[in-house]
């Protein structure tokens, strides 16, 4: 038996935050990141239709990017103080994966972290709130998704928390708040949602359900992605609905080893000044990903499967799979975006000499491969990797070598 969980209701289109007016509950907690939302109004909106609904307010402000345990365990306290029927969590994939994980332990006060990371072991939430999710970032869609990744700054390791329980009861998808996006952050949180959308198309979960969704997100970001960076404000609206269809497919298809990778790396050269951001991270490891995975024959006929969709020509499974390879990685320089972590510098934009020294990564490399290996993601890629296999991945994603094992 298999299952397919999304939110709901999904309200979508310009004007979709009114829904919030409609809402029945008595007190909202309003939870969001560090400032864009009320620099660009998105936040009093929110807190004025949630009080046209009757409802008592308060916010939970602050989230940082790639939040921490102990954000969520504050704002589980402040939850727990103020008693909210309803957690309405506005913001980028940070403010409400930590809302989300901040749900739980409202929920359930005894709880503690590493139960919280037990895959598809989050108790029966809904008893004290419901969730809404409003994103304001198009690449997560994390207001459709069965998931959270939570950062734990001690280890260096990203923890993503899995369990339908934790899919939002309802998900606002308005491009309004895409519209205010700088460009950086429209090429990482873009190549994101890319990279959702095919793991998904070839994850071992896949099926019927998820693969038109993951297929027709395929489409929509190959036609609106770089238009969108480029300052065209429909590709950018059309762009919020793409990452959310990937969304809807990968919460139920689930992922890959570039999530994995993605997610081992992210934090751990924190020490040396900066984090490898998550979007682009994904970006720079897919085509690597891809390479490997395809010695898989399944695998290497759903990327040509993909490939045909996008309409990148090849007469043969191999030819089209080099198309894609080279397909996504144009997409990275028109995205100004790094091919590999080499060149990664702590701005995230390519440079010559990246911020993680090569001895560093080296040395970190087979702790990075064994926690990689242990992802959560890593179960339904089409190949599973051994211990060498991921260390070998792992520098040609450093190096930009070509996979050829
Ligand atoms: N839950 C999931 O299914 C899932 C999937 C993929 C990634 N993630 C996680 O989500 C996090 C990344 O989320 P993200 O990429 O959405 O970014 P983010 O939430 O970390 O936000 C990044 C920055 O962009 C700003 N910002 C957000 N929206 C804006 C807007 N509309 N206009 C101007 N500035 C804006 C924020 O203030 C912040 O400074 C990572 O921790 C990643 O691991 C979660
Ligand atoms: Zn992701």
């Amino acid at each position: 038996m298999a299952r397919f969980t999304l939110p709901r209701d999904i309200y979508h289109g310009k004007g979709a935050l009114d829904a919030l007016k409609t809402f029945e509950g008595k007190k909202a907690m309003v939870c969001v990141g560090g400032g864009s939302m009320k620099k660009f109004g998105f936040l009093d909106k929110v807190i004025a239709n949630l009080k046209e609904a009757g409802m008592e307010v308060e916010v939970f402000e602050g989230i940082e990017p790639d939040p921490s345990v102990d954000t969520v365990m504050r704002g589980a306290q402040a939850m727990e103080k103020f008693q909210p029927d309803w957690i309405v969590a506005i913001g980028g994939g940070s403010p409400i994966d930590a809302a989300k994980a901040m749900w739980i332990k409202y929920e359930y006060p005894e709880i503690t972290f590493p139960e919280m990371c037990k895959v598809f072991g989050i108790p029966q939430l809904r008893r004290k709130a419901r969730f809404c999710a409003i994103s304001s970032t198009s690449g997560t869609a994390t207001e459709v998704t069965a998931f959270s990744v939570i950062t734990d700054y001690e280890q260096g390791i990203k923890y993503p928390l899995a369990d339908f329980e934790i899919t939002p009861d309802v998900a606002i998808v308005d491009p309004t708040l895409a519209e205010t996006m700088p460009k950086k952050l429209v090429a990482h949180t873009g190549m994101d949602a890319m990279t959702h959308a095919i793991e998904a198309y070839v994850s071992t979960a896949n099926c019927d359900y998820t693969d038109p969704l993951a297929i027709h997100a395929i489409r929509m970001i190959q036609h609106d992605l770089v238009g969108s960076y480029n300052g065209d404000m429909e590709k950018r609206d059309a762009m919020h609905n793409a990452q959310c269809l990937a969304g809807m497919a990968f919460s139920n298809a689930l992922l890959g080893i570039v999530h994995s990778m993605a997610h081992k790396t992210g934090a751990a050269f924190a020490d040396y000044g900066a984090h490898i951001i998550h979007g682009a991270a994904n970006a720079m490891y897919l085509p690597k990903v891809i390479a490997f995975n395809a010695k898989n024959e399944t695998a290497k006929a759903r990327y040509a499967v993909i490939a045909d969709e996008m309409k990148l020509g090849g007469s043969s499974n191999d030819e089209k799979v080099a198309l894609l390879i080279a397909y996504l990685r144009k997409m990275n320089d028109d995205l100004n975006i790094p091919q590999c972590i080499a060149h990664y510098g702590a701005d995230s934009y390519p440079c010559d000499q990246g911020f993680v020294p090569e001895k560093v990564f080296l040395e970190r490399l087979p702790e990075i491969a064994r926690n990689a290996i242990g992802d959560a993601c890593t179960g339904s890629n089409p190949r599973i990797p051994t211990q060498e296999e991921m260390e070998k991945l792992l520098k040609c994603c450093y190096y930009d070598w070509e996979v050829d094992f």
